[in-house]
């Protein structure tokens, strides 16, 4: 698969960059960077190339996702609360016409009830959510399939 369809851009939204401080019952311990680098691990080990990408700004989560395509071959999005009511993230992601999984690191269908909506449903492979950072090994081979076919 080297060098052919193998890109995975991991995007982080708004409030992301403070995985470590924010409440640790609900997000864990591991800082942003440290979930990158064991997310980097996950991907060589599938032949997989990861980048990522982390923003909390909308505009520039949605000028990332423009020029994705040029980028990645596949995504892998925890938008955090974008997820729940950005519908231009949602444009955004569809025009990039990329496979795509979301993933929640806590459980989002056992917490406030608007947490239960996502603006990508539907338009996602597969939603991941409550697994903590193992979500993103699990994303990453639902991508690898998809990829593979
Ligand atoms: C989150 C869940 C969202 O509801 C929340 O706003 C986040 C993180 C998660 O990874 O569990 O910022 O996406």
């Amino acid at each position: 698969m080297k060098g052919s369809h193998n890109r995975v851009g991991v995007m982080h939204g708004v409030n992301l960059d403070t995985l470590g401080e924010r409440d640790p019952d609900v997000y864990g311990t591991f800082t942003l960077h440290e979930l990158e680098t064991q997310i980097k691990r996950w991907a060589r080990e599938r032949d997989l190339e990861a980048t990522f990408f982390q923003s909390n700004h909308e505009g520039e989560f949605c000028e990332y996702l423009h020029r994705a395509p040029e980028r990645i071959d596949a995504a892998v999005i925890n938008a955090g609360a974008w997820t729940h009511y950005s519908w231009a993230i949602r444009d955004a992601l569809e025009v990039a016409g990329l496979p795509a999984v979301e993933v929640h690191i806590s459980d989002v269908s056992q917490r406030e009830d608007w947490r239960a909506a996502s603006v990508f449903d539907g338009l996602v492979l597969a939603k991941v959510s409550g697994e903590g950072a193992e979500g993103y090994r699990r994303a990453l081979d639902i991508l690898l399939g998809k990829l593979e076919a």
